[in-house]
């Protein structure tokens, strides 16, 4: 293999630039030529591509974001979208793709491999954690430390106010985020997708904290793929138990920030990885971190299978919140 891409896709998470430098770096070390495809697959059917080398990469590790920039293309999503991307990679003489995202971002990489035989490899890049094949997803601690800073700082005026507040965090339709923020912020609830608690119970679970002598309190709200949805679940509170709610959606707030320090190691560890791999002739992996080892993956598990919660965790957070 003489030359390889590398793209960012779906939503962007903290950790990104440090991948791109881990693989620029591993391929120019192995003489590979590397070149980075702006705003993911859009850029990649429109071409929009440079070369990167060591110097490129240079003092990006501690940024947020991503150099590459990203996006969801809805025209790779089709045949012909597809088969122009399989062109320019052609054109430039790229033999494998590294691709930086989530599950759908894979699922197109898989398809355009199948379709073309060009390689890919894919490496999970995004706040949610909810890609099977990893334990973590890069990105996903620099989110929950955002939002355990944000929960930190509603319970000081929470405390003041002796007031009941939603903290709504993302995770599209799963509930890492929210579980890890709201262990390690010392939520007393916790709403998310993978359980089926409702408003009448979680009203009467608040009203029987309130009642043994509890003067404020933070529940977490995970997204759920309904952005805003702790505002229907806050009223509905409100007006079942007669608390004033108050209601903080953190939003995109957390997608963006420096990587922390395990964000960086996961991602340049991944990116030396996925280039590794490419190398050896793989393709059609991901390549994840289980229990600290590097682990690839097919990358169709990807999203034919469903990363839960952590039990033990979860069973933590019960123990903990009352
Ligand atoms: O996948 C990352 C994520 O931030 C999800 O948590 C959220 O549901 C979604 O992206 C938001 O996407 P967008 O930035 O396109 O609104």
């Amino acid at each position: 293999m003489k030359r390889i891409g590398i793209l960012t896709s779906g939503g962007d998470a903290p950790g990104m630039n440090a991948c791109i430098r881990a693989a620029v770096r591993a391929a120019t070390a192995g003489d590979i030529e590397i070149l980075g495809i702006n705003r993911g697959y859009s850029g990649l059917i429109e071409n929009d591509i440079h070369s990167l080398d060591r110097r490129t990469v240079a003092n990006i590790i501690h940024l947020g974001g991503t150099i590459l920039g990203t996006s969801r293309s809805t025209e790779f999503r089709t045949r012909e979208g597809r088969n122009k991307a399989f062109s320019v990679l052609e054109e430039h003489g790229i033999e494998g793709l590294i691709i930086i995202g989530g599950e759908g971002s894979f699922l197109g990489g898989s398809l355009l491999q199948d379709e073309s035989g060009v390689k890919i490899i894919g490496i999970p890049g995004t706040i949610d954690n909810d890609v099977y094949g990893t334990d973590l997803t890069i990105g996903f601690d620099t989110a929950v430390n955002c939002a355990l800073e944000a929960i930190d700082r509603i319970r000081d005026t929470a405390l003041s106010h002796q007031r009941l507040f939603f903290v709504e965090v993302m995770g599209r339709h799963t509930g890492f985020i929210a579980l890890e923020s709201g262990i390690g912020g010392g939520a007393e609830e916790l709403i998310i997708p993978e359980e089926s608690m409702n408003a009448e119970e979680l009203s009467s679970r608040l009203q029987r904290s309130f009642s043994l002598g509890k003067k404020s309190a933070i529940v977490a709200v995970a997204e759920a793929g309904r952005p805003g949805n702790s505002v229907d679940l806050a009223k509905e509170v409100e007006q079942r138990t007669g608390f004033e709610t108050k209601v903080c959606i953190l939003g995109h707030l957390q997608r963006g920030g420096s990587p922390t320090a395990r964000d960086r190691i996961l991602a340049s560890k991944l990116g030396v990885a996925a280039v590794n791999a490419l190398m050896q002739g793989k393709s059609g992996l991901m390549a994840g971190e289980i229990k600290q080892k590097i682990a690839f993956t097919p990358i169709q598990e990807s999203w034919e299978r469903q990363k839960s919660l952590d039990s033990e965790l979860r069973d933590l957070m019960g123990v903990l919140c009352d």
